[in-house]
């Protein structure tokens, strides 16, 4: 009997209402020569950006990492309680508000960013259209999103005996090794102008570590049990002083909205 389909948006919901911030705990210790993913997701905007907006913005992580005297970033997710940690953390603005309709005036931002956004807001296609509409002539458009390749087979070795125990992969509402993100600009004004990857790494060191990144993972069609036992031989492996560590591929994908404008700057 076919399996009926995940109602993603209720999923999404629980989720971030019961481990809100579970995706910074997680991603402020994945590291890529010791930088994070909300760094090289920042590196991709202009110190000439002064209204920038955060879609699908968590707890806020990105915010902080774009800070400066001269810049606003505004914070936008669906999530009240990841919301409220991100208040406690920085004044915002935030905005409780659908990345598919969002609640701002066209062309007002310099720059759209979005962490993890583009596979978890769907269909993508209403998500960049908002984009589009929102981003000035000239302004730029960054996200990042796990993605498999350039994973090699010895940093899955970990990331498999995690799914055996789990006995599900990890899921989105999108498709991770999305093919599709260009024919999703067509028509939002948006011109592609750099899809890069790389590898980032957790090290798990603590049994916290391990209940940490299992948590961290949309996992719809796993149950309690599975979980626990993820977490169990996870935790074995760090008391067995190995090298424990997940290993996670990124990708930045940079499009610039059409139109001319003297701060339209490529990405470092
Ligand atoms: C995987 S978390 C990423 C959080 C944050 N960007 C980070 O990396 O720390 C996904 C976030 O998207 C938010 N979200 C899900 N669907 C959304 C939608 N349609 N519009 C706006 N936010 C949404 C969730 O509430 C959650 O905060």
């Amino acid at each position: 009997m076919a399996k009926p389909p995940i109602d993603w948006a209720a999923y999404l919901a629980a989720f971030h209402a019961h481990r809100p911030g579970i995706t910074e705990r997680v991603l402020q210790r994945t590291l890529s020569g010791g930088h994070t993913p909300y760094r090289w997701l920042a590196r991709a905007v202009s110190p000439r950006a002064h209204r920038v907006v955060d879609v699908a913005c968590g707890t806020g992580a990105m915010g902080r990492e774009l800070a400066r005297p001269d810049r606003t970033v505004i914070g936008v997710s669906l999530s009240t309680d990841e919301l409220r940690l991100a208040r406690r953390k920085t004044p915002g603005p935030w905005l409780c508000a659908d990345a598919r309709a969002l609640p701002l005036a066209d062309g007002s931002v310099d720059a759209v960013v979005s962490m993890m956004g583009a596979i978890v807001v769907q269909p993508v296609e209403e998500f960049f259209a908002e984009v589009g509409r929102v981003l000035r002539p000239g302004g730029m458009f960054a996200f990042m999103a796990p993605t498999v390749v350039p994973l090699h087979p010895r940093d899955l070795a970990t990331s498999l005996g995690v799914v055996a125990r789990l006995r599900s992969l990890p899921r989105f509402p999108g498709p991770t090794e999305i093919t599709g993100y260009v024919p999703a600009l067509v028509g939002t004004g948006l011109r592609k102008v750099e899809d890069a990857r790389e590898r980032y790494h957790f090290a798990v060191r603590t049994a916290q570590d391990a209940v940490d990144v299992v948590d961290a993972l949309y996992l719809p069609l796993t149950t309690a049990e599975r979980r626990e036992r993820a977490v169990a031989w996870l935790v074995e492996r760090t008391e067995r002083d190995e090298d424990v560590r997940i290993s996670i591929a990124m990708r930045r994908f940079v499009a610039l909205k059409q139109g001319t404008s003297p701060e339209a700057t490529p990405p470092a």
